[in-house]
């Protein structure tokens, strides 16, 4: 859906200026367009050649005698922009684009652009939690900007403290949200849960799986790209939150369950992409089971069945991670739980599934069409996915 959108990119005077280059760069690999704009400033920290030759694309630092964008560059600049982005935005750049400034190319673009602008703040703590800044950060957000960060972290100054440009990731994820804005899952609430359940066997010890959640934050990353208000109820604490989702940590199957029962009010989909435990220890121990209790038996218990016990009026999507029989299995199991269309993926594969990066599935609905995939990135997974959830909503 955000694939050939336009985004301008500000980069202004603050150390973290090259930083900036890779935001513009994993824009790029998601299919934007950037247009660079540097303040004289920033370019006092970055060279514009860095962007024009990793972006193949002109780079505009002034108002005046800059042809590149034709005659009148900020003009050009903001009508062609579906999202602006000032990242890193110093406190002077703050200070003028909160007072409605036009006394540079940047400004006098933001000032002529109606598109949703997204801020990151970068600069010294004092810079930033002084009330001049504060109150200019204010007045921005009030207007609609999305402010993203700053962090608490090192600062360049040395020392640490509160003013560190937010992770790339997150300006990222903020501006693929605002680009998609009104994508066909716009207004919609999407719930999607994700990776593997842990259930306790003492305070140290549980029963897991080997799923790393990586399908179901890219279904999450994919939901949040067209423009839905995504709740990820994640049961993976080694991946990234995606920026812009709601991000529920629950640890064992009744949490999750307890937790996606309470999201799905008003939800349009609910997408299980996580593996849930079967079974649980029938009892956990507040201590550390010594080694010397050798030959234990464990007496496990089922877990609950989370698609069949969480109730509501939305689109169901199931997985079903199968190693034989793999297409009859899931429609067993869609037949089973009720589900509007469940994705097989074959874990015995190895080029797929578990932790990889790839994965090849099979969408099946409840009318009995397959659609066999070929192997793919699992954000390209979701994206054929998420076509066909779009398709079943009223
Ligand atoms: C070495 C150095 C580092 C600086 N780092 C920052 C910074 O991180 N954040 C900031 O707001 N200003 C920083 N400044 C000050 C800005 O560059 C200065 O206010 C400049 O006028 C900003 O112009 P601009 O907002 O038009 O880009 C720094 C200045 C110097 C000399």
């Amino acid at each position: 859906m955000t694939r050939g959108k336009r985004v301008l990119l500000g980069v202004s005077g603050s150390i973290a200026a090259y930083k900036a280059v890779e935001i513009a760069r994993e824009l790029s690999r998601n299919g934007i367009l950037v247009d660079v704009v540097m303040t004289e400033a920033a370019t006092r920290f970055i060279c514009p050649l860095t962007f024009e030759a990793l972006l193949s694309r002109p780079v505009t630092t002034q108002l005046f005698d800059d042809a590149s964008s034709g005659p009148i560059p900020h003009i050009t600049l903001a009508d062609t922009a579906d999202v602006v982005v000032v990242a890193p935005a110093s406190a002077d750049t703050i200070a003028r684009l909160a007072h409605g400034f036009a006394d540079d190319l940047l400004c006098c673009t933001v000032l002529a652009s109606n598109r949703p602008l997204v801020i990151a703040p970068a600069m010294h703590e004092n810079m930033y939690l002084n009330p001049a800044t504060q109150s200019n950060v204010a007045a921005l957000r009030e207007r609609g900007a999305v402010l993203v960060g700053p962090e608490s972290g090192d600062l360049a100054s040395g020392g640490s403290g509160i003013g560190r440009m937010a992770d790339i990731h997150e300006i990222v994820g903020h501006t693929m949200k605002a680009l998609g804005r009104e994508g066909d899952l716009a207004g919609r609430r999407i719930v999607v849960t994700a990776g593997g359940t842990q259930e306790p066997l003492d305070p140290v010890r549980s029963i897991t799986n080997r799923s790393s959640g990586k399908m179901g934050y890219a279904l999450a990353e994919a939901c949040r790209d067209r423009g839905a208000d995504v709740v990820l109820v994640s049961a993976s604490n080694s991946l990234r939150s995606p920026a812009g989702v709601e991000v529920m940590p629950v640890m064992t199957a009744q949490q999750m369950y307890e937790a996606t029962q309470s999201a799905v009010s008003n939800a349009s989909a609910l997408i299980m992409a996580a593996a849930v435990a079967d079974f649980r220890p029938a009892t956990t121990s507040d201590e550390k089971i010594k080694k010397g209790q050798v030959g234990i038996d464990l007496h496990l218990e089922r877990t609950v069945d989370i698609l069949s016990s969480v109730h509501g009026e939305f689109i169901r999507v199931g997985f079903a991670a199968e190693s034989s029989n793999l297409e009859q299995n899931a429609i067993q199991k869609m037949t089973d739980k009720k589900l509007d269309l469940i994705v097989a993926n074959d874990i015995t594969s190895r080029d797929s599934g578990f932790a990889s990066d790839n994965n090849r599935v099979a969408i099946i609905d409840s009318k009995g069409g397959v659609d066999r995939l070929p192997l793919m990135t699992k954000r390209q997974v979701a994206d054929c996915i998420v076509d066909r959830i779009v398709q079943l909503l009223p």
